[in-house]
């Protein structure tokens, strides 16, 4: 039996999930414009799911051009209320070397101002809870999962975004090692920000592709992500096949209710 409809965004190298049966295409306009792709609905770990590739196919759209709004409105009106969301990173932090992945918890916003990050632009004035913007619920799972299925992944992690598409320079890099962060990427925020705002669970996988600039005195290149996140989608999968079946079937945590005294 196929059980609850769970979003997919895959990101840099994660395009598709070799196992994961495609049945339809569908191509989702929303008020907010259009997604970066059309989504594949299919099966996997016994639930439906929707994949989105968040840079498009082909791989076209930049970090600080993905209309995050779109993406996340779209898989709310496919009936999606749970999200996984793949990520290649830089590490920061010790044993955040490239092909660790890391299930994250909190997220450090350095993109605000630069990109659409609320779906609450307009009449109403809503502050939404972002005290934790990962999901519990999924997040106890996915590191219980992980430990099931013998898969070496960090259990937390606070991922600092930046808006690109610009690498980092060494000293940002040391000032975000100071202020906590873990990893950096380009594509968290808005996305668990609207998701939150959208009322859905959010689970934040990320696969470290590379050392953050500084970090080991070598150059980094964009071959280096692609190739070091094709390197883990193996591991992925297996964590994704092992997470799925261990979600609780109903509810019961706060994201639910994120709107629930947070309009003014
Ligand atoms: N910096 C920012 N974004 C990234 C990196 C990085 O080093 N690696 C993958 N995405």
């Amino acid at each position: 039996m196929i059980g609850q409809k769970i979003g997919l965004i895959g990101g840099s190298g994660l395009y598709e999930i070799e196992g994961f049966e495609i049945t339809r295409e569908v191509a989702v306009s929303t008020p907010f414009g259009e997604p970066s792709a059309a989504y594949k609905i299919g099966e996997l770990g016994g639930s439906e799911i929707a994949f989105l590739s968040r840079h498009g196919i082909p791989h076209s759209i930049p970090p600080h051009k993905v209309n995050y709004r779109a993406n996340l409105w779209g898989l709310k009106s496919l009936g999606v209320e749970r999200i996984i969301s793949v990520s290649a990173v830089g590490g920061i932090a010790v044993e955040m070397n490239p092909g660790a992945i890391v299930i994250l918890d909190q997220i450090i916003d350095m993109t605000f101002g630069a990109r659409l990050s609320t779906f609450y632009d307009q009449d109403k004035v809503t502050h939404v809870d972002f005290t934790y913007p990962y999901c519990n619920d999924m997040r106890g799972p996915a590191v219980k999962a992980a430990r099931d299925i013998g898969l070496s992944a960090r259990e937390s992690g606070a991922y600092i975004c930046v808006n690109g598409p610009r690498l980092e320079t060494a000293r940002e890099i040391q000032f975000f090692s100071m202020i906590g962060a873990d990893v950096v990427g380009m594509t968290a925020m808005p996305e668990a920000a609207l998701a939150r705002e959208l009322e859905m669970c959010l689970l934040g996988i990320s696969v470290v592709t590379n050392y953050a600039a500084g970090i080991s005195g070598t150059k980094l290149t964009t071959t280096e992500v692609v190739e070091t996140m094709k390197g883990s989608v193996e591991k992925i999968k297996s964590l994704l096949k092992a997470v799925i079946p261990h979600l609780p079937p109903v509810r019961a945590c706060a994201c639910k209710h994120a709107l629930k005294d947070a309009e003014l």
